[in-house]
């Protein structure tokens, strides 16, 4: 299967890095895009092209399902994903509850109300974004790790779920890419992007939206017969692993320094 067997295609975090990438790409193979997110000015740019928007919370499953209606999806990217800074030490409960109904519950409603008619047709591509936070542990926010490792499972879950149609799901699990995601975290505005983009991008060479998209074609594009599962997507110089020790007598450390 390639993008020409695919009509239509549904994206999450359709305003912002990967998922407003990935529209681009679909909107060049000729796709209906059907375009997910809340921020309405730039849902606005996207119908200007063509783009059918959805101006919602992805947390509100009534909405999706009321929005969703109908929609006969050949492509569901679910791009749409918070982070916070911290820990589960520090986590509020808010921070707690949009980090799973974002990145995890949004993910599984969107598939309940698309993914079984891609199975009745015979015919989808689902793409999931998942992360290395989902893979590897290092210091980040906890329930970020576990949301993203239950999109892995998911992911792969979903392909027993389809078993004997030609319905094909990739997990894409990239390491940092330059979007907006940190500049949230921040607060969101021209000044967080200052500091986020000095902090987390200034100095590195970190994957682009491009690369993502890149990859996403890729998939897209393999012959029908070939599922690519997952796809982990690092810059060169960001590398996994490293174990961390805590030395308890801390004196006799700088002791044998010195
Ligand atoms: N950037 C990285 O370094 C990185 C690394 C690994 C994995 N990822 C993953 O990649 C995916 C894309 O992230 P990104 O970096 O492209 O992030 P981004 O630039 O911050 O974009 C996030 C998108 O999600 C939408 N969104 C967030 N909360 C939403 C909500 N409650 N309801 C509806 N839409 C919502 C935002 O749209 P509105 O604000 O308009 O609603 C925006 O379009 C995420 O799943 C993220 O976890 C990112």
């Amino acid at each position: 299967m390639t993008f020409s067997d695919y009509r239509v295609a549904v994206v999450t975090g359709a305003t912002s890095g990967v998922g407003r990438g990935a529209i681009d790409l679909f909107l060049s193979k000729g796709l209906t895009v059907h375009a997910i997110a809340r921020d309405e000015s730039r849902l606005a740019e996207l119908a200007g092209k063509g783009v059918i928007t959805h101006a919602l919370n992805v947390r509100d499953t009534a909405a999706l399902t009321r929005e969703l209606a109908g929609v006969e999806a050949d492509i569901v990217l679910n791009s749409a994903g918070v982070s916070r800074a911290g820990n589960i030490l520090s986590s509020s409960a808010e921070d707690l509850d949009d980090l799973v109904e974002v990145n995890l519950t949004a993910v599984m409603q969107i598939l309940r109300l698309l993914y079984p008619g891609m199975v009745e047709r015979d015919r989808g591509h689902v793409l999931n974004i998942s992360s290395i936070a989902g893979h590897y542990n290092f210091f980040g926010h906890t329930a970020y790790h576990a949301t993203k490792a239950a999109v892995h499972q998911l992911s792969r879950q979903l392909r027993n779920d389809a078993m004997g149609k030609r319905v094909r799901v990739t997990e894409l699990s990239p390491g940092r890419i330059e979007t907006e995601i940190f500049s949230r975290n921040l607060g969101g505005t021209p000044e967080t992007d200052a500091e986020a983009w000095a902090t987390y991008y200034e100095g590195f060479e970190s994957l682009t939206v491009d690369d993502v998209v890149a990859a996403i074609e890729f998939a897209v594009d393999a012959p029908s017969h070939v599922n690519i599962g997952l796809v982990e997507l690092m810059p060169t110089f960001q590398v996994p692993g490293g174990l961390t020790f805590d030395r308890r007598d801390q004196d006799a450390a700088l002791q044998g320094a010195k």
